[in-house]
Formats: structure tokens, C-alpha cells, sequence
């Protein structure tokens, strides 16, 4: 261990000795070798000092002078490539042509880059980040379709539509699109049997064509919110059956097809939030039963089904605040032995009687069920925003309610207006738990 010390800084002192460019800070270890970071230097001096030389990270973040057009690059070896915040507002067709072989990592964040570089014959490319920059479309045949390239960033740009064949061929396991505007995908899209994660969120999606999912079995992950769907084909998820989250969220959806996630027994959290779903369908999760966290706040509820949640034993957080439920059927909770959350503010509810946990038939599973007993006092229940009456029904309540959260998340002044019981007139404005029957 000291020898390898001592080494390193015979190498750091030898290397500081001759030269590093003004505004560079280099870095050596012992199995990689040499690397720099450079803070507002001036790019092509610091890559034409390294010219014919191999190092292993080059990265520059801010560059002086800002770099605007990326004109051919010195002839320097290396691994990865990071420069951001560089100004750079076009990559010549050549500008990589004398170090693209080597390199398995680029990253090119934060500039103003309006063209796509063709990264297509890169042999050992793995992962590009180009997010926050001004790209505005991806030609066909432009990305490696070598086994390894498989992480593929460009958040925060102004792609509008995705072609069809921008990903033909290609082996990608993370997509991240999130942030831009884009508004069409077409069918062929993501025919990536590779692909695990799929990021949408922030575009302007107003529909997805069938089939489009068809050829991914194996996502994983798929954001979709913040975009403007109002329906998806059915049998979108059919063949994406390993899919653990799903986002759905921030969207223009009314309903919601019945047999729409009935293929994803294996999802784990499913988000409906700020839609403008008035009902429910009673069967959507007839088949989640591994469904952990299930969220439809914001939307126009109005009542859910006596069974909706007959299947879902391993939910832990339901979140159904700021909808319109009015009153909650008996039992509608029976099967959630696992809860520990239950989010209800800002409704219209007026009672909860306590037998909304309560199970009166027998279940699948018996052994893990004493009727009366499966819920234990380790969930918690928000109420704030309902028009509580507070009578002998709610006593039950009591050690739920989530002081934690009054006292923490949200100010007094809305606590103590809106965690109260509302009626009788004997009880008004005074909070539900300090009331003694
Ligand atoms: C770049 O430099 C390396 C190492 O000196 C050399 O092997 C390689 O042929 C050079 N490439 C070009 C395109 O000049
Ligand atoms: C990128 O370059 C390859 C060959 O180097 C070529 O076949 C391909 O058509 C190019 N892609 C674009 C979009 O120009
Ligand atoms: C979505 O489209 C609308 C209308 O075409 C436009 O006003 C809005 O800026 C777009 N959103 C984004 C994120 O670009
Ligand atoms: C998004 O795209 C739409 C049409 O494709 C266009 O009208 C709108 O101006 C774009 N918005 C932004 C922020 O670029
Ligand atoms: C409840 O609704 C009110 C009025 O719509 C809103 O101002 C408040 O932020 C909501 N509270 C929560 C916790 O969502």
C-alpha cells in the first residue's frame, strides 16, 4: 500500500513537473494512469499539449474561450470524454475523427450543440449524455449498434418527433428522453429487446401508436408523465410483462381502459396522479398483486369500487388525496395487510367508519388473515381538507391520524383548519385527535 502511495506521487511530481495546462488539475492512479479536469482552460491548447499522448479522463467543465463551433480535436487517446458547459454550438462532421476509437464514454452536457455527431462507427462508445443542449432531431443510422453501447442520454433538448429507424439496430438498456417537446413516436421506435428503462416525462406526447411496447419484454421501468395522452391502444403493456413502475402521471386521461395493466403482475407501483379521472375502472387492478404503491391523487374520484382493491395484498401507500370522494365503501381496504399510508386529504368525505379494513369473506390466504387483527396500529391515515363529523364512527380513527405530518409537512394554520372536525357544531375547529367522546 505504501509503495503504491509512494508511487503515485513520484508519478503526480514527474507529471506536475512537466506541465499541466493552465486551469487543469491532473489525477493519477495507478492502474488507469493519468486523467485531467480542466476549469474554464483553453480547450484546444490543453488537447494539442496531449497531443500523441494516452490519457485516461479528459474532462473540461466551463472552457476559455467558450468553443462555439467543435472543430477537428488533436490527436490525443483516451476513455472518456466529458465537456461541458463549453459553448459548443456545432460538432463538425471530422471534429472526432482522430479520437473517437478509444472512447467509451462522452459527455457533452450543458452547451448549445443544435446537430447530431454521427456517433454510428464508434467501436467502443457505452454511454453518451448530451442532455441540456439544442439538438432538435436524431437521424437514422447515427448511434453504435455495438453490444455495449447502452445508455443513451438527451434530456433537455428540442427533438419533436422520434423517427422510426433513429434506433434500428440499436442495443440500448437506459433511454432517456424526458424534456424535450416531442410529440410523435412512431411504431417502430423502441423495438430494443435490450431496453430496461424508458424515460418520456416532459414531452408533448398526446397519443402512443399500437404496438409500440411490443418488442421490449424486457422494460422495467417506463415514465410517461407530464406528456398529453388521453388514452393509450389497448394491449399497450401485453408483452412488456416484466414492467415494475409505470407512470402515468400528469396526463390528460379520463378513463382508463380495464384490461390496461392486467398482463403486469410483477408492477410494483403504478402513478395515476393529476389526471382527470372521474371513476376508476372496478378490475384495473384485478392482477397487481405485487402492486406496492398506488397513486391516483389529483384526479375527479368520485367513489371507488367495493373491490377495486380485492388483490392488491402488498400495497404499503395509497394515495387518494385532493379527489372528490364523498364516502369510502365498507371494506374497501380489507385486503391491504401490508398498509402503512393511506392519503385522503382534501376530499369530501365526512365519516370513515372503521370497518373499511375490516374483511368479513375469507381470502385466498387465510393463514396470514385473523379477521379483526390483520391491521395493526402501524399505518397512518391523512385526513386534512375532509368535512370530518365527529361522532363514536371516527373514534377508531384516533391513534391514525398522523401528527408527525401535522406537525411537520404542512403549516399550522392548515392543520388546525383542516385536520378538525367540521361538525357537529360542539366539535367545530377543534382537531380530531383531541376529542374525548
Ligand atoms: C494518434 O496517436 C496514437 C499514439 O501516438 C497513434 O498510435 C495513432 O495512430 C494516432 N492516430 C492518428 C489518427 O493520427
Ligand atoms: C454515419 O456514418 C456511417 C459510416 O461512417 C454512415 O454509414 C452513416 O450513414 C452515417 N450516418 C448519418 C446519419 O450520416
Ligand atoms: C407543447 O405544445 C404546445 C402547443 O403546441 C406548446 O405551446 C408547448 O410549449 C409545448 N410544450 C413543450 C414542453 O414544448
Ligand atoms: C413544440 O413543438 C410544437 C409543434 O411541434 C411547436 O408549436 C412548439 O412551439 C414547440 N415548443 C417549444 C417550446 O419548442
Ligand atoms: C387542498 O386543497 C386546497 C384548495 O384546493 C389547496 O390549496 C391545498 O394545497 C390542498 N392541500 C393539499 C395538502 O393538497
Amino acid at each position: 500500500m505504501k509503495v503504491l502511495i509512494f508511487f503515485e506521487l513520484v508519478l503526480f511530481f514527474v507529471l506536475v513537473s512537466s506541465k499541466i495546462p493552465n486551469g487543469c488539475i491532473p489525477t493519477v492512479r495507478e492502474i488507469t494512469g493519468l486523467s485531467i479536469t480542466c476549469y474554464n482552460a483553453n480547450f484546444y491548447n490543453v488537447m494539442e499539449h496531449f497531443r500523441n499522448q494516452e490519457l485516461y479522463i479528459v474532462e473540461f467543465d466551463g472552457c476559455n474561450p467558450s468553443i462555439g463551433r467543435l472543430k477537428r480535436i488533436p490527436n490525443v487517446t483516451f476513455y472518456r470524454f466529458e465537456i461541458k458547459n463549453c459553448g459548443i454550438e456545432k460538432i463538425d462532421d471530422d471534429a472526432f475523427a482522430d479520437v473517437y476509437e478509444t472512447i467509451g464514454m462522452l459527455d457533452l452536457r450543458y452547451n448549445s450543440i443544435t446537430n447530431f455527431p454521427n456517433l454510428s462507427h464508434w467501436p467502443v462508445l457505452n454511454s453518451v449524455y448530451l442532455s441540456h443542449n439544442k439538438i432538435t432531431k436524431i437521424p437514422a443510422n447515427s448511434l453504435p449498434k455495438t453490444r455495449w453501447f447502452t445508455y443513451f442520454h438527451i434530456e433537455n433538448n428540442r427533438l419533436t418527433e422520434i423517427t422510426p429507424f433513429t434506433f434500428a439496430g440499436v442495443n440500448l438498456r437506459m433511454l432517456a428522453l424526458s424534456c424535450n417537446n416531442i410529440t410523435y413516436v412512431a411504431p417502430e421506435t423502441f423495438q430494443m429487446e435490450s431496453l430496461k428503462f424508458l424515460f418520456l416525462s416532459y414531452n408533448n406526447i398526446t397519443s402512443l401508436p399500437k404496438g409500440i411496447f411490443d418488442f421490449c419484454p424486457n422494460l422495467l421501468i417506463s415514465y410517461l408523465d407530464h406528456n398529453k395522452l388521453s388514452e393509450l391502444p389497448p394491449d399497450i403493456f401485453k408483452f412488456t410483462r416484466k414492467l415494475l413502475k409505470l407512470d402515468l402521471s400528469y396526463n390528460n386521461f379520463h378513463k382508463l381502459d380495464t384490461k390496461l395493466i392486467w398482463s403486469l403482475t410483477d408492477l410494483t407501483l403504478l402513478n395515476l396522479e393529476h389526471n382527470y379521472l372521474k371513476k376508476l375502472p372496478k378490475e384495473l387492478l384485478y392482477t397487481a398483486i405485487s402492486l406496492r404503491s398506488f397513486n391516483a391523487a389529483n384526479n375527479n374520484l368520485e367513489c371507488i369500487d367495493y373491490d377495486f382493491f380485492k388483490n392488491t395484498f402488498n400495497i404499503y401507500m395509497v394515495v387518494l388525496n385532493n379527489n372528490k370522494l364523498t364516502e369510502l365503501p365498507a371494506e374497501v381496504f380489507r385486503s391491504l395487510f401490508k398498509i402503512e399510508l393511506i392519503d385522503l386529504k382534501n376530499n369530501s368525505l365526512v365519516t370513515l367508519t372503521s370497518n373499511v379494513f375490516t374483511a368479513t369473506s375469507p381470502i385466498d390466504n387465510p393463514k396470514e388473515l385473523s379477521p379483526g387483527s390483520m391491521i395493526d396500529n402501524n399505518y397512518r391515515i391523512l385526513l386534512h381538507g375532509n368535512p370530518i363529523h365527529c361522532d363514536k364512527n371516527i373514534e377508531w380513527l384516533i391513534p391514525h391520524i398522523d401528527e408527525l405530518y401535522d406537525r411537520y409537512d404542512i403549516p399550522y394554520e392548515t392543520v388546525s383548519t383542516t385536520s378538525s372536525c367540521v361538525t357537529p357544531e360542539k366539535f367545530a375547529g377543534i382537531p380530531i385527535n383531541k376529542i374525548k367522546f
